[in-house]
């Protein structure tokens, strides 16, 4: 069960070293993950996008920058991830609960939320909020960890569980907030599942794409 609090104060705490560790943890395929959904963002053509979760605003910063005709606004209801975000030059954003978004309905061309959706304390809840705030046949982009199917999912776990946390204690000395990045990645719906849960709250036509052999998974769907 996703606490929003401690979600809250997690990234409060790691706010400054937040982009940094993560490029390290991962060996910088975050980055490539990102590309990988901007390609598929610029397809759409979209003229108002929300990023959702945008945290210190890697993906929005991206899209601002590759995409200087969309209109990118960035929400995060952790005002010191906020913070970073505009300090690194996102243009437009809300302090707010991705969860009861003060944002008027079919407002939005398109919405992207990554490493955010995980996060959030009612998955389906989220998703209708996020339908209510696109145009009918916006497009809606979910990145997040998955875990790997076969033979590289024990390896996976090994990592994620051990290997994992003590190195981001080291860098962060905040172990608790990597102890919950496994448990949170344990827990969330993915492949067929999350299609599933898209069908549910309202989207059409929802599609899984693995990235990394299902270390990750880009979802999209229109509303
Ligand atoms: C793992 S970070 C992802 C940040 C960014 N999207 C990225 O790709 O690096 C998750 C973000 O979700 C935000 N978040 C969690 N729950 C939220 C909520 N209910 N409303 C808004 N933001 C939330 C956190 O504050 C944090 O900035």
């Amino acid at each position: 069960m996703i606490d929003p609090k401690f979600v809250h104060d997690t990234f409060s705490a790691i706010a400054g070293r937040y982009g940094t560790v993560n490029h390290l943890l991962s060996l910088g395929t975050d980055i490539l993950w990102r590309a990988r959904a901007l390609q598929i963002i610029a397809d759409w053509r979209p003229s108002k996008l929300l990023d959702a979760a945008t945290g210190t605003g890697d993906l929005a910063l991206d899209i601002q920058r590759e995409l200087p005709e969309v209109h990118v606004l960035g929400l995060d209801f952790c005002e010191p991830m906020l913070a970073m975000a505009r300090q690194r030059g996102l243009l437009h954003t809300l302090h707010a609960d991705a969860m009861h978004m003060p944002l008027e309905d079919a407002a939005f061309d398109a919405l992207t939320i990554a490493f955010g959706l995980r996060n959030l304390p009612d998955y389906a809840a989220a998703l209708r909020e996020f339908r209510r705030v696109l145009r009918p046949g916006g497009h809606l982009l979910v990145l997040d960890f998955s875990l790997p199917d076969g033979f590289a999912r024990a390896p996976y776990r090994l990592y994620l569980h051990q290997v994992l946390p003590h190195l981001a204690a080291w860098l962060t000395g905040q172990r608790s907030a990597y102890d919950y990045l496994g448990q949170s990645i344990e827990q969330f719906p993915r492949g067929t599942a999350m299609l599933d849960l898209l069908g549910q709250a309202g989207f059409a036509c929802p599609t899984h794409l693995p990235l990394c052999g299902g270390i990750a998974s880009i979802y999209t769907a229109k509303a």
